[in-house]
This record gives C-alpha cells, sequence and structure tokens, in this order.
C-alpha cells in the first residue's frame, strides 16, 4: 500500500458545507496517521492554500467531531482560485509546506479546482460533500442524506398547521440547480406537488389542477415542495392563493438544512470515502473523484468525472405523481 513518494498530505474542505464533513475529515487525518503521513489541515478551503493557513493534525485533533454538522476546517468559495494565477501560487504555497499530496471535500465547483491543481503538478483526490446531490460521476454526495432528514422534519411540521388550517403551503427546499432534494423530500413527506428545474410545468395543468383535485378528494391540505432552481417562491405562493381562493403560506427553509448532526449513511459513506483518498494517494492513484457507483465507493479520473451527466430519475418522478392523489 504505502508510496514512499506521499509523506504529507493536506486536506481541505471547499464551498457550501455539509454534515458529514467533519467525518470525512477525521477519516482522512486517521487514516493518514495510520499509515504513517502527516496530515496537515489547510484552513477556510482554497483561500487557506492560497493564504498559507494550514496546521499539522493528528488523530486527537479530530477527536469529538464525527457527531458535528459544519466543518472543522472551516470552509469558503474562494474567487481568487477561478484564475490560473491562484493555482499556480496554491501549487507554489503546497510546495513551500511540503504537500505530496491534497485532499479536497466539497462539490462541483470544489471539483474544478482540484482538476486544475492536479494538472498543474499537486496530486490531487476529491470525494464529494454537498447536500445538493448533483455531482454527475456520483450517485451520492455525503451531507445529503441529512439534509433530506431536515427537510423531512420541517415538512411535517409544516403540514401538520397547514391540515388545521385547510391551507396550501408552498415550500422551497434547497438543490441550486439540481431538483435532488426536493424530488425526494416531496415522496418522503407526500407532498401533492413537486417542481424541479429538470421538469418543466404549467401553472394551470401541474399546480391549480392537482390543488382543486386535492381539495375535491378530501384533502385537508396541499403540500407544494419547489426547488430553489425554479425560483419564485413568495410570488407562486400568492398566485395560488389568487387564482384557488384557498390561504396559501410560502415557506422558504434556508440554511437549517446545511446543519445538524450527521445521520448514519453520511457519517458512514463520509467515513469509507475519506478513508479512500487517502488510499488512492498512497496507491500512486493520483488526480481521482471518489464517488458511489452501482452503490460501491469507488474512484473515477478526475477529468474523465467532470464531464459525466447525471439525469435525474424519470422513475421517482412518475412514483411522486401517481403517489399524489
Ligand atoms: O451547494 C449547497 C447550497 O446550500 C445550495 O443548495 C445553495 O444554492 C447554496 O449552497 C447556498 O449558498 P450560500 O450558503 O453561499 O448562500
Amino acid at each position: 500500500m504505502e508510496n514512499r513518494k506521499i509523506r504529507t498530505i493536506g486536506v481541505l474542505t471547499s464551498g457550501g458545507d455539509a454534515p458529514g464533513m467533519n467525518a470525512a475529515i477525521r477519516a482522512v487525518v486517521r487514516t493518514g496517521s495510520y499509515y504513517g503521513l502527516k496530515v496537515v489541515g489547510i484552513k477556510r478551503g482554497y483561500n487557506g492554500l492560497i493564504n498559507g493557513e494550514m496546521e499539522e493534525m493528528s488523530p486527537r485533533s479530530v477527536s469529538e467531531t464525527l457527531q458535528r454538522g459544519g466543518t472543522c476546517l472551516m470552509t469558503a468559495r474562494c474567487l481568487e482560485f477561478r484564475e490560473p494565477a491562484g493555482v499556480a501560487r496554491a501549487v507554489n504555497i503546497a510546495k513551500v509546506f511540503g504537500l505530496d499530496g491534497l485532499v479536497v471535500i466539497g462539490g462541483d465547483g470544489s471539483f474544478r479546482g482540484a482538476r486544475d491543481l492536479s494538472n498543474s503538478g499537486l496530486p490531487t483526490v476529491a470525494m464529494p460533500g454537498t447536500i445538493d446531490n448533483d455531482i454527475s460521476c456520483s450517485e451520492y454526495t455525503v451531507g445529503y442524506d441529512t439534509c433530506l432528514n431536515t427537510v423531512k422534519d420541517a415538512v411535517d411540521k409544516i403540514r401538520d398547521t397547514a391540515s388545521s388550517h385547510e391551507r396550501c403551503s408552498v415550500i422551497e427546499v434547497m438543490g441550486r440547480a439540481a431538483g435532488y432534494i426536493a424530488l425526494e423530500a416531496g415522496i418522503a413527506c407526500g407532498a401533492e406537488i413537486i417542481l424541479i428545474p429538470e421538469k418543466e410545468f404549467d401553472f394551470d395543468d401541474d399546480i391549480l389542477r392537482p390543488i382543486f383535485e386535492a381539495k375535491s378528494r378530501g384533502k385537508k391540505h396541499a403540500i407544494i415542495i419547489v426547488a430553489e432552481g425554479i425560483g419564485g417562491t413568495l410570488e407562486m405562493a400568492k398566485e395560488i392563493e389568487a387564482k384557488t381562493g384557498i390561504e396559501t403560506r410560502a415557506t422558504i427553509l434556508g440554511h437549517v438544512q446545511r446543519g445538524g448532526t450527521p445521520t448514519v449513511r453520511d457519517r458512514v459513506i463520509a467515513s469509507q470515502m475519506g478513508a479512500k483518498c487517502v488510499d488512492l494517494l498512497l496507491e500512486g492513484k493520483m488526480n481521482r473523484i471518489v464517488c458511489m457507483r452501482d452503490g460501491r465507493i469507488t474512484d473515477v479520473d478526475i477529468n474523465e468525472g467532470l464531464e459525466m451527466t447525471k439525469t435525474i430519475p424519470e422513475d421517482l418522478i412518475e412514483l411522486a405523481h401517481k403517489l399524489s392523489v
């Protein structure tokens, strides 16, 4: 397993935080220590790499982090890193600090940074940490399950009050340009209507008609889950109220979806993926993305991974539709 070229590795979290990032950092630090590597924690994502904000971590540095949301290394979105000069500076600083390899935990934008570093000569392995589940080469991203459970808890509560008042509730969830959170949370919460950017909708056919149908079938509420990529949630709620005469409230769940103690699924997958990143660096397999494919933790070339596409499961869209009657 051991490759003598790799003695010191860095680890950073980048982009929006996600529950389970700490479990991933812990796995990197402890797997690295297990194999006798020096592991350096880089603060505030690529900003910390560019500015040399690093400190050596030991297995004890990550004690009591497994159960915590957020990221103990902190995170940021780094504009400077989008420019070639920023990447060149980062590669140079990595050399100064003696980094032989780097683990990046983050989303799509962070992967592009990891690819640029790899292509500029710093062996880098990335793993998906984002609530959005929108990484094309991976069936799963760390943080998604915890986020879904947070949304489920919130929507269940909103449903109680929506039923009592016989109202429509329009609930906006995160996901950037992707509808995974909306779709799966919508199914889990029995939403009457789910709107996602991947599927066009018609206001009359796909919103008003199902609301009237739900009412005529004796439903006391209508829950409408809207992915943030659709936009205009507040206006939509007003329009529904105006056109149906049913009192309608809008809730934008916001950043509550990014916090909280990670679920078992997120802790386990983050631990597996974090450890796999270190294994890959030690095996001399650089410039990879650790991902889930066919339910297994595996890896793909970073350039190829970024070119892949992923489509939202049509069968889930259909299921949501069938079950909303
Ligand atoms: O990528 C995670 C995410 O929470 C998206 O769902 C959302 O669009 C975005 O980050 C919000 O970013 P910020 O925390 O910078 O407002």
